[in-house]
Protein backbone atom coordinates (compact mmCIF):
# COMPACT_ATOMS: atom_id res chain seq x y z
CA UNK A 1 0.00 0.00 0.00
CA UNK A 2 1.13 3.54 -0.57
CA UNK A 3 0.96 4.50 3.22
CA UNK A 4 4.62 4.03 4.08
CA UNK A 5 5.89 6.05 1.64
CA UNK A 6 3.47 8.47 1.29
CA UNK A 7 3.78 10.48 4.61
CA UNK A 8 7.54 11.11 4.74
CA UNK A 9 7.29 12.30 1.02
CA UNK A 10 4.15 14.46 2.01
CA UNK A 11 6.61 15.94 4.98
CA UNK A 12 9.54 16.50 2.48
CA UNK A 13 6.92 18.44 -0.03
CA UNK A 14 6.22 20.54 2.18
CA UNK A 15 9.57 21.48 3.95
CA UNK A 16 10.63 21.47 0.63
CA UNK A 17 7.77 23.80 -1.36
CA UNK A 18 5.85 25.68 1.23
CA UNK A 19 8.87 28.98 0.84
CA UNK A 20 8.49 28.67 -2.51
CA UNK A 21 5.00 28.30 -3.32
CA UNK A 22 4.21 31.20 -0.11
CA UNK A 23 6.81 33.49 -2.30
CA UNK A 24 4.75 33.27 -5.51
CA UNK A 25 3.54 36.66 -6.44
CA UNK A 26 0.43 34.64 -7.64
CA UNK A 27 -0.06 33.16 -4.55
CA UNK A 28 -3.59 34.15 -2.66
CA UNK A 29 -3.41 36.89 0.18
CA UNK A 30 -7.06 35.97 1.14
CA UNK A 31 -8.21 32.97 -0.63
CA UNK A 32 -7.68 29.40 0.32
CA UNK A 33 -4.84 27.83 -1.63
CA UNK A 34 -2.23 24.79 -1.14
CA UNK A 35 0.73 25.34 0.72
CA UNK A 36 2.50 23.03 -1.80
CA UNK A 37 1.05 20.84 -4.50
CA UNK A 38 -2.52 20.42 -6.24
CA UNK A 39 -5.68 21.23 -4.16
CA UNK A 40 -8.99 20.75 -5.91
CA UNK A 41 -12.80 20.04 -4.37
CA UNK A 42 -13.80 21.45 -1.20
CA UNK A 43 -14.80 18.73 0.97
CA UNK A 44 -16.87 18.00 3.96
CA UNK A 45 -17.72 21.89 4.84
CA UNK A 46 -19.85 21.92 7.87
CA UNK A 47 -20.12 24.04 10.65
CA UNK A 48 -19.33 22.01 13.66
CA UNK A 49 -19.87 22.93 17.21
CA UNK A 50 -19.99 26.34 16.14
CA UNK A 51 -16.45 25.74 14.28
CA UNK A 52 -16.25 25.59 10.30
CA UNK A 53 -14.50 23.17 9.05
CA UNK A 54 -13.84 22.49 5.39
CA UNK A 55 -11.60 19.68 3.92
CA UNK A 56 -10.52 19.84 0.30
CA UNK A 57 -9.03 17.21 -2.41
CA UNK A 58 -5.08 17.53 -1.85
CA UNK A 59 -1.98 16.11 -3.41
CA UNK A 60 0.96 17.54 -1.50
CA UNK A 61 3.43 15.41 -3.73
CA UNK A 62 3.24 17.30 -6.94
CA UNK A 63 0.35 19.57 -9.31
CA UNK A 64 -0.65 15.90 -11.38
CA UNK A 65 -4.03 14.56 -9.88
CA UNK A 66 -2.73 12.17 -8.00
CA UNK A 67 -2.13 10.49 -4.05
CA UNK A 68 -5.51 12.44 -3.08
CA UNK A 69 -5.78 12.88 0.54
CA UNK A 70 -8.23 14.73 2.89
CA UNK A 71 -6.62 17.94 4.13
CA UNK A 72 -8.25 19.86 6.44
CA UNK A 73 -8.70 23.65 7.65
CA UNK A 74 -11.00 25.28 10.31
CA UNK A 75 -12.00 28.51 10.87
CA UNK A 76 -14.01 30.88 13.21
CA UNK A 77 -14.79 33.71 10.83
CA UNK A 78 -14.31 32.22 7.88
CA UNK A 79 -11.60 34.50 6.84
CA UNK A 80 -8.86 33.15 9.06
CA UNK A 81 -8.14 29.34 8.76
CA UNK A 82 -5.95 27.00 10.75
CA UNK A 83 -4.14 24.05 9.51
CA UNK A 84 -5.85 20.86 10.93
CA UNK A 85 -4.31 17.08 11.33
CA UNK A 86 -4.58 15.82 7.81
CA UNK A 87 -7.94 13.78 8.04
CA UNK A 88 -8.06 10.98 5.22
CA UNK A 89 -4.61 9.58 3.78
CA UNK A 90 -5.03 6.87 0.81
CA UNK A 91 -3.89 3.79 2.75
CA UNK A 92 -6.30 1.09 3.13
CA UNK A 93 -7.03 -1.56 0.14
CA UNK A 94 -10.55 -0.03 -0.45
CA UNK A 95 -9.27 3.65 -0.76
CA UNK A 96 -5.56 3.46 -2.00
CA UNK A 97 -6.17 5.06 -4.91
CA UNK A 98 -7.08 8.21 -3.36
CA UNK A 99 -9.68 9.67 -0.62
CA UNK A 100 -12.04 11.34 -3.04
CA UNK A 101 -14.32 13.97 -2.44
CA UNK A 102 -17.80 13.53 -0.13
CA UNK A 103 -19.25 15.61 3.08
CA UNK A 104 -19.00 15.65 6.80
CA UNK A 105 -22.02 15.22 9.08
CA UNK A 106 -23.08 15.69 12.96
CA UNK A 107 -23.58 12.20 13.87
CA UNK A 108 -24.93 12.96 17.45
CA UNK A 109 -21.85 15.57 18.52
CA UNK A 110 -19.42 12.83 16.36
CA UNK A 111 -18.01 14.76 12.89
CA UNK A 112 -18.44 12.03 10.36
CA UNK A 113 -17.05 12.10 7.70
CA UNK A 114 -18.37 10.39 4.09
CA UNK A 115 -16.48 10.04 1.56
CA UNK A 116 -14.91 7.54 -1.66
CA UNK A 117 -12.71 4.97 -1.48
CA UNK A 118 -11.36 4.85 -5.13
CA UNK A 119 -9.64 1.67 -6.21
CA UNK A 120 -8.29 1.41 -9.90
CA UNK A 121 -6.81 -1.69 -11.06
CA UNK A 122 -3.98 -2.96 -13.46
CA UNK A 123 -6.48 -3.50 -16.50
CA UNK A 124 -7.56 -0.02 -16.37
CA UNK A 125 -10.40 -1.02 -14.37
CA UNK A 126 -12.11 0.91 -11.05
CA UNK A 127 -14.18 0.31 -8.44
CA UNK A 128 -15.40 2.90 -5.51
CA UNK A 129 -16.49 2.23 -1.96
CA UNK A 130 -18.37 4.72 -0.17
CA UNK A 131 -16.73 5.05 3.32
CA UNK A 132 -17.34 6.48 6.97
CA UNK A 133 -14.60 8.12 9.16
CA UNK A 134 -15.07 9.65 12.38
CA UNK A 135 -13.02 12.31 14.77
CA UNK A 136 -11.00 11.38 17.52
CA UNK A 137 -9.68 13.21 20.55
CA UNK A 138 -6.61 14.36 18.75
CA UNK A 139 -8.22 15.99 15.80
CA UNK A 140 -7.34 13.62 13.54
CA UNK A 141 -10.10 10.87 12.25
CA UNK A 142 -10.10 7.32 12.45
CA UNK A 143 -11.76 5.03 9.47
CA UNK A 144 -14.19 2.87 9.69
CA UNK A 145 -14.45 1.50 6.57
CA UNK A 146 -16.32 0.95 3.75
CA UNK A 147 -20.44 1.60 4.21
CA UNK A 148 -21.81 1.24 0.59
CA UNK A 149 -19.97 -0.91 -2.40
CA UNK A 150 -20.44 -0.50 -5.82
CA UNK A 151 -24.27 -0.43 -6.53
CA UNK A 152 -25.02 -3.13 -9.34
CA UNK A 153 -26.26 -1.40 -13.01
CA UNK A 154 -23.17 1.11 -12.91
CA UNK A 155 -19.55 1.62 -14.01
CA UNK A 156 -16.61 2.21 -11.12
CA UNK A 157 -17.42 5.69 -11.61
CA UNK A 158 -19.74 5.97 -8.38
CA UNK A 159 -18.59 8.83 -6.16
CA UNK A 160 -18.70 11.74 -3.61
CA UNK A 161 -21.39 11.42 -1.56
CA UNK A 162 -23.52 14.09 -0.46
CA UNK A 163 -25.25 13.24 3.43
CA UNK A 164 -27.77 15.16 5.23
CA UNK A 165 -30.73 14.46 7.54
CA UNK A 166 -34.11 14.67 7.04
CA UNK A 167 -37.10 13.75 9.01
CA UNK A 168 -35.20 11.52 11.15
CA UNK A 169 -33.41 9.39 8.55
CA UNK A 170 -30.41 10.25 6.67
CA UNK A 171 -30.38 10.70 3.14
CA UNK A 172 -27.30 10.90 0.38
CA UNK A 173 -26.94 11.62 -3.25
CA UNK A 174 -24.07 10.04 -4.67
CA UNK A 175 -22.94 10.69 -8.41
CA UNK A 176 -23.12 7.65 -10.59
CA UNK A 177 -22.04 6.41 -14.44
CA UNK A 178 -24.60 3.61 -15.93
CA UNK A 179 -23.61 0.68 -18.02
CA UNK A 180 -24.83 2.77 -20.71
CA UNK A 181 -22.53 5.44 -20.06
CA UNK A 182 -25.10 7.96 -18.82
CA UNK A 183 -24.42 10.52 -15.89
CA UNK A 184 -27.07 9.82 -12.74
CA UNK A 185 -27.53 10.86 -9.39
CA UNK A 186 -28.67 8.28 -6.81
CA UNK A 187 -30.64 8.73 -3.81
CA UNK A 188 -29.85 6.70 -0.35
CA UNK A 189 -31.70 6.35 2.97
CA UNK A 190 -30.32 5.19 5.98
CA UNK A 191 -30.95 4.86 9.34
CA UNK A 192 -27.70 4.41 11.05
CA UNK A 193 -25.10 5.26 8.45
CA UNK A 194 -24.32 1.68 7.92
CA UNK A 195 -27.41 0.33 6.45
CA UNK A 196 -27.75 2.03 3.02
CA UNK A 197 -30.87 1.81 1.06
CA UNK A 198 -30.78 2.69 -2.73
CA UNK A 199 -33.99 4.61 -3.81
CA UNK A 200 -32.82 4.88 -7.30
CA UNK A 201 -32.31 7.66 -9.79
CA UNK A 202 -33.55 10.92 -8.97
CA UNK A 203 -31.78 12.93 -11.95
CA UNK A 204 -29.37 12.61 -14.79
CA UNK A 205 -29.11 11.89 -18.61
CA UNK A 206 -31.88 11.00 -19.95
CA UNK A 207 -34.26 11.48 -16.89
CA UNK A 208 -36.82 14.27 -16.65
CA UNK A 209 -36.11 15.78 -20.29
CA UNK A 210 -32.61 15.83 -19.79
CA UNK A 211 -31.30 14.59 -22.82
CA UNK A 212 -27.37 13.82 -23.52
CA UNK A 213 -26.65 15.42 -20.09
CA UNK A 214 -23.21 13.64 -19.70
CA UNK A 215 -21.84 10.36 -19.69
CA UNK A 216 -20.91 11.32 -15.87
CA UNK A 217 -22.19 13.63 -12.98
CA UNK A 218 -19.65 14.34 -10.19
CA UNK A 219 -20.03 15.74 -7.02
CA UNK A 220 -23.92 16.18 -6.94
CA UNK A 221 -25.32 18.67 -3.31
CA UNK A 222 -29.11 18.76 -2.43
CA UNK A 223 -30.72 21.07 -0.06
CA UNK A 224 -33.72 23.46 0.02
CA UNK A 225 -33.95 26.76 -0.13
CA UNK A 226 -36.88 29.29 -0.14
CA UNK A 227 -39.56 27.31 -1.43
CA UNK A 228 -37.40 24.34 -3.58
CA UNK A 229 -35.11 21.69 -3.32
CA UNK A 230 -31.72 22.40 -5.37
CA UNK A 231 -29.87 19.73 -6.86
CA UNK A 232 -26.27 21.25 -7.88
CA UNK A 233 -23.92 18.81 -9.83
CA UNK A 234 -20.73 18.84 -12.55
CA UNK A 235 -22.49 16.93 -15.84
CA UNK A 236 -19.13 15.83 -17.25
CA UNK A 237 -20.03 15.40 -21.12
CA UNK A 238 -22.39 18.36 -22.01
CA UNK A 239 -22.31 19.72 -25.23
CA UNK A 240 -20.54 23.16 -26.13
CA UNK A 241 -22.87 25.72 -26.34
CA UNK A 242 -22.02 29.29 -28.39
CA UNK A 243 -22.28 31.25 -24.92
CA UNK A 244 -22.87 28.59 -22.50
CA UNK A 245 -20.87 24.98 -21.22
CA UNK A 246 -17.89 26.46 -22.34
CA UNK A 247 -15.48 24.71 -19.89
CA UNK A 248 -14.23 21.32 -20.28
CA UNK A 249 -16.59 20.61 -17.17
CA UNK A 250 -19.79 22.64 -16.36
CA UNK A 251 -21.10 23.15 -12.34
CA UNK A 252 -24.77 23.70 -12.84
CA UNK A 253 -27.90 23.32 -10.92
CA UNK A 254 -31.56 21.45 -11.34
CA UNK A 255 -34.61 23.58 -9.38
CA UNK A 256 -37.43 21.50 -8.33
CA UNK A 257 -39.06 19.64 -5.61
CA UNK A 258 -38.29 16.31 -4.03
CA UNK A 259 -40.59 13.48 -2.95
CA UNK A 260 -39.06 11.89 -0.48
CA UNK A 261 -41.54 9.24 0.08
CA UNK A 262 -41.68 8.25 -3.61
CA UNK A 263 -37.82 9.21 -4.08
CA UNK A 264 -38.52 11.50 -7.19
CA UNK A 265 -37.33 14.77 -8.08
CA UNK A 266 -38.95 16.83 -10.41
CA UNK A 267 -37.25 19.63 -11.76
CA UNK A 268 -36.59 22.16 -14.67
CA UNK A 269 -33.87 22.78 -17.24
CA UNK A 270 -29.94 23.41 -16.13
CA UNK A 271 -28.53 26.23 -15.07
CA UNK A 272 -24.93 27.36 -15.53
CA UNK A 273 -24.03 28.46 -11.83
CA UNK A 274 -20.96 30.23 -13.23
CA UNK A 275 -19.58 32.09 -16.34
CA UNK A 276 -16.51 31.90 -15.94
CA UNK A 277 -12.99 30.57 -16.71
CA UNK A 278 -12.64 28.56 -13.62
CA UNK A 279 -15.25 26.82 -11.72
CA UNK A 280 -16.13 23.44 -10.50
CA UNK A 281 -16.84 20.96 -7.77
CA UNK A 282 -18.82 23.22 -5.32
CA UNK A 283 -19.79 22.02 -2.02
CA UNK A 284 -22.60 23.78 0.50
CA UNK A 285 -23.48 23.70 3.74
CA UNK A 286 -26.22 25.04 6.37
CA UNK A 287 -24.68 27.41 8.74
CA UNK A 288 -25.66 27.61 12.55
CA UNK A 289 -27.27 30.77 11.43
CA UNK A 290 -29.37 29.58 8.93
CA UNK A 291 -27.53 30.92 5.99
CA UNK A 292 -26.75 28.46 2.88
CA UNK A 293 -22.91 29.08 2.28
CA UNK A 294 -21.04 27.50 -0.75
CA UNK A 295 -17.47 27.52 -1.73
CA UNK A 296 -16.00 25.90 -4.95
CA UNK A 297 -12.99 24.68 -6.34
CA UNK A 298 -11.39 27.40 -8.49
CA UNK A 299 -10.41 25.06 -11.16
CA UNK A 300 -11.31 22.69 -13.75
CA UNK A 301 -9.62 19.37 -14.91
CA UNK A 302 -8.50 20.26 -18.20
CA UNK A 303 -5.96 20.37 -20.48
CA UNK A 304 -4.64 23.54 -19.64
CA UNK A 305 -4.16 23.25 -16.22
CA UNK A 306 -0.67 22.19 -15.55
CA UNK A 307 0.56 25.10 -18.29
CA UNK A 308 -0.35 27.63 -15.38
CA UNK A 309 2.52 29.17 -14.16
CA UNK A 310 2.37 28.64 -10.33
CA UNK A 311 3.57 25.08 -11.39
CA UNK A 312 6.81 26.12 -11.39
CA UNK A 313 6.54 27.06 -7.93
CA UNK A 314 5.23 23.32 -6.98
CA UNK A 315 1.65 24.33 -6.60
CA UNK A 316 -1.93 24.48 -7.96
CA UNK A 317 -5.17 25.62 -8.16
CA UNK A 318 -7.27 27.41 -5.31
CA UNK A 319 -10.76 27.88 -3.81
CA UNK A 320 -13.50 30.19 -4.67
CA UNK A 321 -14.43 33.14 -1.67
CA UNK A 322 -16.91 31.60 0.76
CA UNK A 323 -20.65 32.59 -0.63
CA UNK A 324 -24.00 32.86 0.26
CA UNK A 325 -26.66 31.44 -1.49
CA UNK A 326 -29.83 32.57 -1.31
CA UNK A 327 -33.24 31.92 -4.10
CA UNK A 328 -34.96 34.16 -6.09
CA UNK A 329 -38.16 33.24 -8.36
CA UNK A 330 -36.52 29.10 -8.42
CA UNK A 331 -33.32 30.69 -8.91
CA UNK A 332 -30.15 30.77 -7.28
CA UNK A 333 -27.88 34.03 -6.45
CA UNK A 334 -24.78 33.89 -4.74
CA UNK A 335 -22.66 36.93 -2.96
CA UNK A 336 -19.69 37.25 -1.19
CA UNK A 337 -20.68 36.38 2.82
CA UNK A 338 -20.54 39.78 4.54
CA UNK A 339 -17.83 38.47 6.76
CA UNK A 340 -15.37 39.40 3.99
CA UNK A 341 -16.19 42.83 4.22
CA UNK A 342 -13.90 42.83 7.21
CA UNK A 343 -10.46 42.98 4.99
CA UNK A 344 -11.97 46.19 3.42
CA UNK A 345 -9.45 49.12 3.77
CA UNK A 346 -10.69 52.75 3.48
CA UNK A 347 -13.67 53.41 0.89
CA UNK A 348 -13.21 55.25 -2.06
CA UNK A 349 -15.74 56.62 -4.47
CA UNK A 350 -15.80 57.77 -7.95
CA UNK A 351 -18.92 59.10 -10.51
CA UNK A 352 -17.86 59.64 -13.64
CA UNK A 353 -17.14 58.43 -17.36
CA UNK A 354 -15.20 54.99 -17.17
CA UNK A 355 -12.18 56.16 -19.10
CA UNK A 356 -11.60 59.31 -16.23
CA UNK A 357 -11.96 56.99 -13.43
CA UNK A 358 -8.11 56.37 -12.11
CA UNK A 359 -6.11 53.01 -12.71
CA UNK A 360 -6.52 50.64 -9.59
CA UNK A 361 -4.25 48.30 -7.58
CA UNK A 362 -6.45 44.95 -8.48
CA UNK A 363 -4.35 42.35 -7.01
CA UNK A 364 -6.26 42.70 -3.56
CA UNK A 365 -9.50 44.55 -4.35
CA UNK A 366 -12.85 45.19 -4.15
CA UNK A 367 -15.05 47.23 -6.38
CA UNK A 368 -18.43 47.85 -6.83
CA UNK A 369 -19.63 49.35 -10.11
CA UNK A 370 -22.62 50.56 -11.23
CA UNK A 371 -23.82 51.49 -14.78
CA UNK A 372 -25.72 50.17 -17.74
CA UNK A 373 -22.69 48.84 -19.80
CA UNK A 374 -20.70 50.00 -22.71
CA UNK A 375 -17.42 49.91 -20.84
CA UNK A 376 -14.65 47.50 -20.70
CA UNK A 377 -12.36 46.57 -18.03
CA UNK A 378 -8.93 45.65 -17.93
CA UNK A 379 -7.41 43.74 -15.84
CA UNK A 380 -3.33 43.77 -16.59
CA UNK A 381 -4.16 43.20 -20.21
CA UNK A 382 -4.42 39.67 -19.28
CA UNK A 383 -8.28 39.53 -18.05
CA UNK A 384 -10.81 41.55 -20.02
CA UNK A 385 -14.10 42.07 -19.32
CA UNK A 386 -16.64 43.87 -21.83
CA UNK A 387 -19.59 45.22 -20.34
CA UNK A 388 -22.14 45.28 -22.99
CA UNK A 389 -25.94 46.22 -22.91
CA UNK A 390 -27.29 42.38 -23.12
CA UNK A 391 -24.19 40.57 -22.08
CA UNK A 392 -20.75 40.50 -20.19
CA UNK A 393 -17.95 39.03 -22.41
CA UNK A 394 -14.73 38.25 -20.39
CA UNK A 395 -11.76 37.74 -22.74
CA UNK A 396 -8.52 35.61 -21.70
CA UNK A 397 -5.85 34.07 -23.74
CA UNK A 398 -5.13 30.63 -24.02
CA UNK A 399 -2.19 29.41 -22.39
CA UNK A 400 -1.60 26.92 -24.88
CA UNK A 401 -1.92 29.03 -27.93
CA UNK A 402 -2.26 32.03 -27.00
CA UNK A 403 -5.83 32.81 -28.87
CA UNK A 404 -8.41 34.54 -27.19
CA UNK A 405 -10.69 32.72 -25.39
CA UNK A 406 -14.51 33.87 -24.33
CA UNK A 407 -17.18 33.12 -21.55
CA UNK A 408 -20.39 35.20 -21.53
CA UNK A 409 -22.93 36.01 -19.13
CA UNK A 410 -26.32 37.11 -21.19
CA UNK A 411 -28.41 39.40 -19.02
CA UNK A 412 -28.41 42.97 -18.66
CA UNK A 413 -26.25 44.18 -15.85
CA UNK A 414 -26.64 47.00 -13.66
CA UNK A 415 -24.37 46.39 -11.24
CA UNK A 416 -21.47 44.42 -10.66
CA UNK A 417 -19.17 43.21 -7.07
CA UNK A 418 -16.00 42.07 -8.34
CA UNK A 419 -13.44 40.59 -5.45
CA UNK A 420 -9.62 40.36 -7.12
CA UNK A 421 -7.05 38.70 -5.19
CA UNK A 422 -3.37 38.42 -6.44
CA UNK A 423 -4.05 35.78 -9.49
CA UNK A 424 -8.16 35.64 -9.35
CA UNK A 425 -10.92 37.45 -10.35
CA UNK A 426 -14.80 36.99 -9.24
CA UNK A 427 -17.61 39.02 -10.79
CA UNK A 428 -20.66 39.40 -9.34
CA UNK A 429 -23.16 40.29 -11.31
CA UNK A 430 -27.04 42.29 -9.93
CA UNK A 431 -26.69 41.14 -6.43
CA UNK A 432 -25.67 37.60 -7.09
CA UNK A 433 -28.00 36.91 -10.26
CA UNK A 434 -24.72 35.50 -12.15
CA UNK A 435 -21.34 34.94 -11.03
CA UNK A 436 -18.11 34.65 -13.40
CA UNK A 437 -14.70 33.20 -11.48
CA UNK A 438 -11.70 33.18 -13.36
CA UNK A 439 -7.81 32.48 -12.51
CA UNK A 440 -5.33 34.82 -14.22
CA UNK A 441 -1.54 35.35 -13.83
CA UNK A 442 -0.65 39.12 -14.69
CA UNK A 443 2.46 40.46 -13.93
CA UNK A 444 2.57 42.54 -10.80
CA UNK A 445 1.57 45.03 -9.85
CA UNK A 446 -1.52 44.48 -11.57
CA UNK A 447 -3.74 47.54 -13.03
CA UNK A 448 -7.33 47.52 -13.04
CA UNK A 449 -8.32 50.02 -16.25
CA UNK A 450 -11.47 51.12 -17.10
CA UNK A 451 -12.41 52.30 -20.60
CA UNK A 452 -15.36 53.61 -22.68
CA UNK A 453 -17.82 56.89 -22.19
CA UNK A 454 -20.89 55.80 -20.30
CA UNK A 455 -21.34 57.33 -16.82
CA UNK A 456 -20.22 54.86 -13.68
CA UNK A 457 -20.81 54.96 -10.05
CA UNK A 458 -17.73 53.40 -8.23
CA UNK A 459 -16.80 52.31 -4.29
CA UNK A 460 -13.71 50.29 -3.50
CA UNK A 461 -11.87 49.09 -1.38
CA UNK A 462 -8.40 47.57 -1.16
CA UNK A 463 -8.70 44.05 0.41
CA UNK A 464 -6.30 42.97 3.59
CA UNK A 465 -4.12 39.74 3.59
CA UNK A 466 -6.15 36.88 6.14
CA UNK A 467 -3.79 34.05 4.94
C1 LIG B 1 -14.15 16.29 -9.12
C2 LIG B 1 -13.55 14.94 -8.81
C3 LIG B 1 -14.49 14.08 -7.98
C4 LIG B 1 -13.55 13.15 -7.28
C5 LIG B 1 -12.36 14.04 -7.00
C6 LIG B 1 -11.03 13.38 -7.05
O1 LIG B 1 -13.18 17.26 -9.39
O2 LIG B 1 -13.17 14.28 -9.99
O3 LIG B 1 -15.50 13.43 -8.71
O4 LIG B 1 -14.08 12.62 -6.12
O5 LIG B 1 -12.40 15.07 -7.98
O6 LIG B 1 -10.02 14.27 -6.67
Amino acid sequence: MASIPLLPAMLQAVMKGQPKALADPHYPAWHLAPVTGLLNDPNGFIQFAGRYHLFYQWNALGCQHLHKCWAHWSSADLLHWQHEPIALMPDEEYDHNGCYSGSAIDNNGVLTLCYTGNVKFDDGSRTAWQCLAVQNSDGGFDKLGPAIPLPHGYTGHVRDPKVWRHDGQWYMVLGAQDLQLQGKVLLLRSENLWNWQNLGEIAGSGLNGLDDAGYMWECPDMFPLGEHTFLICCPQGVAREEKRYLNTYPSAYLSGTLDYARAQYQHGEFTELDAGFEFYAPQTTLADDGRRLLVGWMGVPDGEEMLQPTVANGWIHQMTCLRQLTEHNGKLYQQPVAELQALRGEEQRYRGTAEAMPALEAEQLELVLEGEGGLTLNFADTLILEWRGDELRLARRSLQTGEWLYRYWRGSAQKLQILCDRSSVEIFINEGEGVMSSRYFPTHPAQLTLRGVAEVQAHYWSLRSCM
